[in-house]
């Protein structure tokens, strides 16, 4: 017999969506928002678990995930580092069978990202990527939904420049992706050792060849903020590059630092964006942290927006509502039986 549950996906890369689908993420995330701001977010995972792996530490992936699935009225499972086995003393495919059984979805912030596909590979759950050494997907959905609440005036999702300056992270990666996607003009300004490799700018440029946006990678910090709705950066060095600091410091330091100078050689209406955490006074100075025109707080609420948009959107058509019938027939059947043992 064919099963009646809609076809499992996972949310491992926006690579995986066409444009249509990306927007209906952020539209679903839109009205969720719309709901929670008076304070009706709809029950739309009631009785669903989530098992939330993770490999790194993390505050707003970690929180925005869990409230969400409290909110939605399902319940979230934080397995910490080291607290369940995962390819140690167990294959990743039994964990990812295991937790199919015993969940609705799966997500997984891992060290490598092989790790989430392998996960995926075998899950019969949605899994959600929560960041790997390649990608932040759900990053950058709220950085779009984030974009879209601070337009500027006369301006379309497909007119926006958006210009990312400093390392080529998992953060650029998804965020280069996602832009080009969905038919925006995306800047990456890097000294030449950082900047985007030959295989995302190549995914890139196809994804601009389909939308009608475009892609500038540059070395000159300047000329890549004149035209920026948004200007974007993210920390330099990451854990586990604590030896290459020094470099690294010399490399974008002073020139892709986002301090006033550089900010206000973008247009007036330029807002700064920073996916968080930050090193103050490294790649972003507190004057621009703080700055009216600065939206990383709004980023970081939007977080937990887009969670609960991105699990109503994978795991909520997949839960089967049995019917109140059916429910009353199995209560009163163990029900029965609880009063035969006690009579
Ligand atoms: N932006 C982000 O993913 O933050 P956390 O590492 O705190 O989850």
């Amino acid at each position: 017999m064919e099963s009646s549950q809609p076809k499992l996906r996972h949310f491992i890369d926006t690579q995986d969506f066409d444009k249509r689908e990306l927007l209906e993420m952020i539209e679903l995330t839109r009205l969720i928002k719309a709901a929670d701001k008076q304070g009706c977010t709809p029950r739309l995972l009631e009785g669903a678990s989530l098992a939330m792996i993770f490999e790194e530490p993390s505050t707003r992936t970690r929180v925005s995930f869990e409230v969400a699935m409290t909110e939605l009225g399902g319940h979230a499972l934080y397995l910490k580092p080291g607290e369940i086995h995962l390819g140690v003393r167990e294959s990743l495919s039994d964990t990812a069978r295991v937790l199919s059984r015993m969940c609705d979805g799966i997500f997984a912030r891992t060290l490598k990202h092989t790790t989430v596909t392998e996960l995926a590979r075998h899950a019969k759950v949605p899994v959600l990527n929560g960041l790997t050494d390649y990608n932040h997907p759900t990053q950058v959905v709220c950085d779009v939904l984030t974009m879209l609440e601070h337009l500027p005036a006369g301006k379309r999702l497909e007119d926006l420049n958006v210009t990312f300056i400093g390392d080529a992270t998992n953060v650029l990666s998804s965020l280069m992706l996602v832009c080009t996607r969905l038919g925006m003009h995306f800047t990456h300004a890097a000294p030449h050792k950082y900047q985007a490799p030959d295989e995302w700018r190549s995914w890139a440029l196809e994804n601009c060849r389909i939308s009608g946006g475009s892609l500038t990678v540059t070395d000159d910090p300047l000329a890549a903020v004149r035209q920026a709705d948004f200007l974007y950066t993210d920390l330099w060095w990451w854990v586990g590059q604590e030896e290459q600091i020094p470099e690294r410091r010399a490399a974008f330091m002073p020139g892709f630092q986002v301090n006033e100078t550089l900010f206000d050689s973008a247009p007036s209406h330029c807002k700064f964006m920073h996916c968080l955490p930050a090193s103050r006074g490294v790649e972003a100075t507190d004057e621009v942290m703080d700055h009216p025109r600065s939206i990383i707080f709004d980023q970081s609420e939007n977080r937990l927006h887009t969670e609960k948009g991105l699990l109503a959107y994978f795991i909520h058509p997949r839960l089967e509502r049995p019917s109140m019938e059916l429910m009353t027939f199995h209560q009163g059947r163990v029900e029965d039986f609880l009063h035969s043992l006690n009579p």
